[in-house]
């Protein structure tokens, strides 16, 4: 199966843990996207009753366009899952995720539900996390005091490499859904990823970073071949 395949029998795979009833967590990126499609059709096929609360408004948009009951946090503060993809996962289900620059609602919403599955092609699982750049969501007031901050705490956790500002091919700046920035850190590897985690929420100005720790429970990765459950090691 080509990587698209892979995420699309990834993502079918996810629907033999939704049932009905449930409150869903719903990623943002292109395999969480295919993901909220075989939902839809399957809420639809099945009769379901499904609320989902979205993790960006991309992820709204496709899903109200689809049909699906939306609701939010406010709302629906417990979540029975959360179904969401990863730019990199290892075996112990450590996560790097916001190459799609949601993982602020991301990280909120699959803390606020008692499971999350990753949902991936095989590329994205990896012995070891980092070659990804780690996104960083930081307040844009001061954020270069802030991304200076970030290169110290690093260094402490044996990280370097360039930290750059997200950003379109006029420079403008990539903005998120709550109008903060995100830096891309190019560290290659990560030999600390918990502590380079807490390091940097530590920083004033850092909302919070890519690195999804003791969050997910399980993942499903699409092979050439077919699908395979990771649990945690
Ligand atoms: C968005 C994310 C996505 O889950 C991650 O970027 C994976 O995206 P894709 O499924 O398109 O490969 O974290 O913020």
């Amino acid at each position: 199966m080509t990587p698209d395949e892979q995420k699309q029998a990834a993502s079918r795979r996810a629907l033999d843990y939704v049932e009905s009833g449930m409150k869903l967590g719903l990623g943002t990126g292109s395999t969480a996207e295919h993901f909220v499609r075989f939902l839809a059709t399957h809420v639809t096929e099945k009769g379901l009753d499904i609320v989902g609360v979205p993790t960006s408004e991309r992820t709204a948009a496709l899903a109200t366009r689809l049909g699906l009951r939306l609701t939010h946090l406010d709302e629906t503060p417990y979540l029975d899952l959360t179904i969401d993809g990863a730019d990199e996962l290892d075996s112990q289900l450590r996560l790097v995720k916001g190459g799609g620059g949601a993982l602020l609602r991301e990280k909120i919403v699959a803390t606020a539900s008692d499971r999350m599955i990753v949902i991936a092609d095989e590329s994205k699982f990896v012995k070891s996390l980092g070659k990804f750049p780690l996104p960083v969501e930081v307040i844009p007031f001061g954020c270069e005091v802030t991304m200076r901050k970030m290169v110290d705490v690093a260094k402490d956790f044996g990280c370097s490499g360039k930290i750059i500002r997200r950003a379109d091919e006029f420079d403008v700046p990539f903005l998120t859904d709550s109008n903060n920035f995100i830096y891309d850190c190019h560290f290659n590897l990560l030999p600390d990823p918990d502590g380079l985690s807490a390091g940097l929420n530590r920083i004033a100005g850092v909302v919070d970073n890519g690195l999804f720790i003791g969050i997910a429970t399980m993942a499903i990765v699409g092979t050439v071949t077919g699908t395979d459950i990771v649990s945690r090691s």
